[in-house]
């Protein structure tokens, strides 16, 4: 792996471990920093330690990728056929010393990049969490990572033909650049693994009923009714054996409602995340109107909305068709952030949820806004190389 710190490397690192363990190829990952915190006594997430003139601690780091180099080298030796390096390997010296310590396999690079800055900030806001910055103000942590980041940006080199190469943006699954001058063994399955949704388990829920559902209002900001509250109470038994790390939702108070019992449900530390991209659609100045008062008030919105609900945009608001970017954007988002997490739940609304299926599953334009999103059963979702499951299921 290659990329400065906070792009995704070790996410995409443990995804092509668990894919290929899953294909029967034997392959581990060598991960510098946890190498690093094993070895090294002191602690080691203070910025200077990462400084290019820290002679001490350039020494250090120097070690700890030597050391992993070798027990890659050894794993390959005693049967393994994957060895992942996991670590910045940002400067052409570091990835020299790789390949002249591992001529007799062949080596690929993929480097890493996303520089959506609110994707990194949001990412360098968990790692900032992390155990090895306890001792830190959760602000000084997040300074030190960027401080980590300025020294890596300082040292960093551009590939230049070095081997076999495949630099992939992380948050879209796009591959940017890449070169091969070996023949790599499993590259057809990394290279679609590599652009492929990783989707462990996403349980993909609607908020609970409120007061606006009752009446068919739509949009606004309403509270969950009686009944949504004991929707969210049953979600919240559903999912108290799912390990859940993070819960994501939109900005609007129906959604954290329904979402927040069941984060505070869960055993171990659950982090719920609210995103603007899964706002339900803006209806413009249908806003807080009932499907009847539209079609009395402003016919002329009715008739041409169910004419083409897909590309209908409502005056001063949205429609399915501009949704689109956001909620992509989201899903990457939440995705990126949740990191390999093994399960899940984004609680939306219905028109949002409509077009996070439509993400997953092939449907016409013309049939997205009628798919089915009721408010007592939720999608379990499965998108991966091996598997893919879509199941719509009870609340218990
Ligand atoms: O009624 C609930 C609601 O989420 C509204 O806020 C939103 O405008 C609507 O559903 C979306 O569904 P449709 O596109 O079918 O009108």
């Amino acid at each position: 792996m290659a990329g400065l710190p906070a792009r995704g490397k070790s996410t995409i690192a443990a995804r092509i471990k668990e894919s290929f363990l899953a294909s029967g190829i034997p392959t581990e990952i060598f991960n510098n920093g946890d190498l690093r915190r094993q070895l090294v006594d002191r602690n080691t997430a203070n910025s200077d330690f990462y400084d290019p003139n820290n002679t001490q601690g350039s020494a250090l780091r120097e070690q700890i990728a030597v050391t992993n180099i070798k027990n890659a080298a050894q794993f390959i030796e005693q049967g393994g056929e994957v060895a992942i390096l996991d670590a910045t390997n940002v400067s052409r010296k570091r990835r020299e010393l790789i390949l002249s310590m591992l001529t007799d396999h062949p080596v690929l690079f993929i480097e890493t990049v996303n520089n959506d800055p609110e994707i990194l900030e949001a990412n360098i806001n968990r790692k900032a969490g992390l155990p090895e910055f306890a001792h830190f103000e959760h602000q000084e942590a997040m300074a030190s990572f960027k401080e980590r980041i300025r020294y890596y940006e300082h040292i960093a080199d551009p590939f230049q033909n070095e081997a076999n190469y495949i630099q992939v943006d992380s948050l879209h699954n796009k591959i940017i650049k890449f070169w091969l001058t070996d023949h790599l063994p499993h590259f057809e399955q990394l290279r679609d693994l590599l652009v492929t949704d990783y989707v462990k388990n996403l349980y993909l829920v609607r908020h609970g009923q409120t007061t606006d559902n009752l009446v068919e209002r739509i949009g606004g900001d309403a509270l969950l009714t009686e009944k949504g509250q004991s929707q969210a109470l049953l979600l919240s038994d559903t999912f108290s054996s799912v390990p859940l790390p993070y819960i994501f939702c939109s900005q609007k108070q129906r959604t954290w409602q329904t979402a927040e019992p069941i984060c505070s449900n869960q055993s171990h530390g659950c982090t719920l995340i609210p995103l603007e991209e899964f706002n339900e659609i803006d209806a413009g100045i249908c806003e807080e109107m009932t499907y009847e008062e539209i079609k009395n008030q402003m016919p002329h919105v009715y008739y041409e909305r169910l004419m083409d609900k897909y590309n209908y945009v409502y005056p001063q608001g949205e429609g399915y068709v501009s949704m689109r970017t956001r909620i992509d954007r989201g899903i990457k988002k939440a995705l990126f952030l949740s990191g390999n997490a093994d399960h899940i739940v984004i609680v939306g609304h219905r028109a949002v949820n409509r077009m996070i299926l439509a993400h997953f599953l092939y449907r016409r334009i013309e049939d997205v806004p009628y798919i089915y999103v009721p408010q007592n059963q939720y999608y379990h979702i499965i998108s991966m190389q091996q598997k893919k499951l879509f199941e719509l299921k009870k609340i218990n």
